[in-house]
This record gives structure tokens, sequence and C-alpha cells, in this order.
């Protein structure tokens, strides 16, 4: 694996291999890598002839300073990781490399809809954060295979709104992959390291959530499958900031089912200090 921390570098490697469009596929992470990360590299490799993962934690996407301050940093077992895994690119820049006119000039992304709800909406700017890097990434990189996680379900409808309004959506096909989990079904998560024992234990409440809504559904109104999965989540000691039930496609929000609607539950809480969010296909 080759590590580049400058783009011009990177760009002029990525150019040296001449490779056909489709040929680079890229994983952007902000490190502390585990399995879930592990296995879009690996889907990449498998389909593509060069992949390139890069790690940086996004100042932009932090709403809160304090999250961003204590972002895990394993980067000796991310390289360690990636390497066993056949990931050819290691991209490793600096705040500075991505953004060299400062991390204020927030570019205005037309997100509509998709930004007043869930995550954007608890997490203000977050997703302007997040179209910000994503942005530079992808015209440094320039792949033709994107790779993202469906446990950022919100997350991978920004970024395929994102490489629309680049206008780069004949270029770039965005694959999303499915959530890894822990053998009790706790989604893999950087966020889980900041869990003590306790804390560890209980994140499974979520999943049980989840999995209640996807088993409870019917027909009809939902607020009673949602109220129920919010006291269960609240008896474990849990700070809710939303439970919803969704239309999978668009992210509205139905009071009732019809019965044929695609749907998807998202979750997002507080498990002391620790937010965590999840989602589930219901049907
Ligand atoms: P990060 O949280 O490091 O996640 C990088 C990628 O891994 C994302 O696409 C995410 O959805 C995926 N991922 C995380 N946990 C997963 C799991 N349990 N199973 C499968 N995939 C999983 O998401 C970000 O970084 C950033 O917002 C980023 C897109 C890199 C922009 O800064």
């Amino acid at each position: 694996m080759i590590l580049f921390k400058k783009l011009t570098d990177l760009r002029k490697w990525l150019d040296d291999q001449q490779e056909k469009e489709n040929t680079i596929g890229f994983v952007p992470t902000m490190g502390a890598l585990h399995a879930g990360h592990i296995s879009l590299i690996e889907t990449s490799v498998k389909a593509n002839r060069i992949t390139v993962c890069s790690i940086f934690v996004n100042p932009t996407q932090f709403n809160d300073p304090a999250d961003f301050e204590k972002y895990p940093v394993t980067i000796e077992k991310d390289i360690a990781v990636l390497e066993a895994a056949g990931c050819d690119v290691l991209f490793l820049p600096s705040v500075k490399e991505i953004y060299p006119d400062g991390v204020k000039a927030v570019r205005n992304y037309e997100l509509g809809y998709l930004e007043t709800v869930f995550e954007g909406k608890y997490r203000p700017g977050h997703f302007q954060g997040v179209c910000m890097v994503v942005n530079r990434l992808l015209d440094i990189v320039q792949p033709g295979n994107l790779y993202l996680g469906q446990k950022d379900y919100q997350q991978c409808m920004v970024i395929t709104k994102l490489v629309e309004l680049m206008g780069a959506s004949q270029k770039i096909k965005v694959n999303i992959c499915p959530t890894l989990r822990e053998a009790d079904g706790l989604a893999m998560s950087s966020r889980n390291m900041r869990l003590n024992e306790t804390e560890r234990k209980k994140a499974v409440t979520i999943y049980q959530a989840l999995s209640m809504m996807k088993k409870e559904l019917q027909q009809g109104k939902l607020k009673g499958l949602k109220d129920k999965a919010i006291s269960m989540l609240e008896q474990r000691g849990f700070r809710v900031d939303y439970v919803e039930i969704a239309g999978a496609t668009d992210l509205s929000l139905p009071d009732q089912w019809d019965g044929e609607q695609k749907l998807v539950a998202l979750v997002a809480a507080f498990n002391g200090e620790t937010r965590l969010i999840d989602n589930m296909a219901l049907n």
C-alpha cells in the first residue's frame, strides 16, 4: 500500500496509472477503522483495479467541538488493517491540504428537505461539512466507484445528491454496502470505542428497538410503534434524539403505513456521552 499525504503526489500517481475511468474504487473514512470500514475496502478491491481509502477527521462536519476533540485516532492499526485488506492507496491529508483557504469557507449545497430531518435537524451544518469534504475528495481522487455504508443511511442519500449536484452521476457510481454488526447486533462504529463496559452492554438496545419495529410493523398508524421503541431506549437510560419511521427512498414521514410503502426505521440516541445512530429497513 502506498501512503500519500499531498494531493498533488496522489493525483500524479493516479494519472500515471493511466487506467480507465471506472477502475478506481474510493472509500472515504475518518479512520479508527473497524470491520464495517474494511468490508467496504474488500468490496472495492474485488471490483476495481485500484482501491483508494482516505482517512481524514473532517473538522467541518462536527457541529459539536467536543465530539471532534474526542474522535478516536488509531492510525498505526488502520494502516495495518488496510494493508491486510489489499487496499492500494491510503490518502492521509492534513487539514491545510484539504482546506487551503481555511475551514470556515462553507459552500451552500442545495440539499433541500434531506437536510431538514434526522441528522440534518439534530446536527446543524453537519451535512454541509460532509458535502464540502466529499466534494473535495472526489475532485482529487476522481473515482469510478464510490463505496458508502448503509449504517449512515441519510449520509448515503446526501452524498448521492452531492454527486448529482456536482454533475458527476455519469462518472461516479455510488455503491451502498450493508451495515456490519457485532455479534449481539450493535452496529459497528468508531464511536463504540468510547463506550465503557456498562454502556457497551446496553448499546444493543438500539438494535433491539429497531428489530422490534421490524417485527411488529402493521398497516395503520405508526406512532404506537415509535413510542414503544422510545420507551425501550429511555428505560435503559438513553437520551433519545429521534426514533422515526420514514419512507426508504425519500425519508418522508408518514403517520400511517399503507402496507406497501418501503420503510426504514432510524434511531439516534445518547448512550452516556456517546451519540449512536443506526437504522433498519422494515419491509
Ligand atoms: P466514517 O464514520 O469513518 O465512515 C466511513 C464509511 O464507513 C461510511 O460510508 C460509513 O457509512 C461506513 N460505515 C461505518 N460503519 C459501518 C458499518 N458498521 N458497516 C458498514 N459500513 C460502515 O462517514 C464518514 O466517516 C464521514 O462522514 C465521511 C463520509 C468519510 C466524510 O467525512
